[in-house]
């Protein structure tokens, strides 16, 4: 087992094929994906799962299963991914939970504990999080972050045009360096 890293409450580690179940849990519950405006079949639970172990060799991260410490309780996924956004190479703090365990804060304290990974570890000198701009726990959880509006941007997904908020955090001094 990879494990990744640990917050007071929580442990995020690599996820492994025996997690489908698990995942599928958040990826096929309508309610907890309406923000992709749809649960995912069975074979795009799949195409996620191959993705996050991809990553993994590509990029050595990706999302993370976030398991309760005390319990063993397998609550969501949380982590950092690479995103192509408006043609720029983004690092993305990325969340989902399962809905039974929604409102105790585990988003916020799993997505702290990537962010700081994310500048300490790897040492990116920018973090961002694109969130649809109605997904409101979504944008708490950014704003929890630090993060800021930088814009806001238009992604077709499903053969829809979203509005989403470009949210970002970048490490002092950075964009002045920029030249913004
Ligand atoms: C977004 C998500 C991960 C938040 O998980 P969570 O563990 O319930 O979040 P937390 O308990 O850490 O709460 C985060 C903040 O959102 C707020 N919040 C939670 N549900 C809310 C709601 N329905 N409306 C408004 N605010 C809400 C909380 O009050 C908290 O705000 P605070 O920091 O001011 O206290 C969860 O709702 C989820 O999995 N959603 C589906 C997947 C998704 O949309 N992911 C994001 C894609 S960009």
């Amino acid at each position: 087992m990879n494990v990744i890293l640990n917050t007071p409450r929580l442990m995020l580690r690599e996820i492994v094929r025996d997690d489908r179940t698990d995942m599928a849990e958040i990826l096929q519950d309508p309610e907890a994906m309406y923000a992709y405006e749809h649960a995912f079949s069975s074979g795009e639970v799949d195409a996620w799962l191959d993705r996050q172990l991809r990553r993994y060799e590509q990029d050595g991260h990706g999302l993370w299963a976030v398991i309760c410490r005390e319990s063993g309780a397998w609550l969501g996924m949380c982590g950092l991914t690479i995103q192509n956004v408006e043609n720029t190479r983004e690092l993305e703090v990325g969340y989902l939970f399962k809905r039974r365990f929604w409102h105790r804060g585990y988003a916020r304290e799993a997505a702290a504990g990537c962010r700081d990974y994310a500048f300490n570890v790897l040492g990116t000198p920018r973090l961002v999080a694109c969130v649809r701009v109605n997904n409101a726990p979504s944008r708490r959880v950014a704003e929890s972050l630090g993060m800021k509006v930088e814009r806001i941007f238009v992604k077709h997904y499903y053969d829809m045009d979203m509005p989403h908020a470009l949210y970002v955090l970048e490490l002092p001094g950075t964009a002045h360096r920029k030249g913004k």
